[in-house]
């Protein structure tokens, strides 16, 4: 089995010819959207600030983020391109409001061409379907190029310190350490953010699938 079912070859290319777009980013599209939108604004985003959603997908939180924001304030990578053009094509009210070039194709976090502008960065659901391994330079990369980022909100699965082998989280999902949907330990996703220069906050809220949300703020 592959490390991501997103590296799986072929699967955007199948995926989007049969229409799919929004399953790629795993359905539930409006709650999700509508969750993503509420954690935001608990954040502090307001209108006038820029937005970077790292993973974005079809855009099921850009959909609602362009019409909040003012235009021009929302950016997105994803490792598809093609993914996100699908969603500016097909889900938003006034694509004007996002301009091409903000969505960037990024698989390995590296956000290029990204401003140093960015104030709020969301990854949303995206760690959860890549090895352990790949969170830390990615959070390198966000605390070296967002220079003046706020906060970054950030979803995980959690098991506890010590559990072996698949988990079940509280709606159901059931998570593996070594494959997607990966779980981590609290502990082990505290070390990664204080390596990179974070500080990390855990937030009481409910979200779909029982992942689990945290904010990392620059240290
Ligand atoms: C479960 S979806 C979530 C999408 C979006 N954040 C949302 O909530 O709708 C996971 C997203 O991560 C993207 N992805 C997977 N591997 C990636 C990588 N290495 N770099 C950037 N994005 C990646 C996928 O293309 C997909 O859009």
């Amino acid at each position: 089995m592959p490390a991501s079912p997103y590296l799986v070859p072929g699967f955007y290319d199948d995926a989007l010819a049969k229409g799919r777009h929004r399953d790629i980013v795993g359905g539930r599209w409006d709650e999700t959207g509508r969750a993503q939108m509420a954690i935001l604004r608990d954040a502090g985003l307001l209108p006038h600030h820029q937005l970077l959603d790292i993973g974005c997908g079809a855009l099921r939180l850009g959909h609602m983020a362009v019409q909040y924001l003012d235009p021009g304030h929302y950016r997105g990578t994803d490792a598809s391109l093609a993914l996100m053009r699908r969603g500016r094509d097909l889900e938003l009210a006034n694509e004007s409001r996002l301009p091409l070039d903000h969505l960037v194709e990024d698989a390995d976090f590296s956000l290029p061409g990204i401003p140093d502008t960015i104030d709020f960065a969301i990854a949303f659901g995206v760690f959860t379907h890549l090895p352990a391994a790949m969170l830390r330079p990615a959070l390198t990369s966000v605390r070296a190029r967002l220079r003046h980022l706020d906060t970054l909100l950030l979803t995980v699965f959690l098991a506890p310190p010590g559990h072996a082998g698949a988990h079940r989280q509280p709606d159901g999902v059931v998570t593996h350490p070594d494959r997607p949907p990966y779980h981590r330990t609290a502990a082990e996703v505290e070390a990664d953010a204080a390596a990179t220069g974070f500080t990390l906050s855990w937030q009481a809220v409910q979200l779909p699938r029982g992942q689990v949300l945290c904010h990392l703020k620059p240290a």
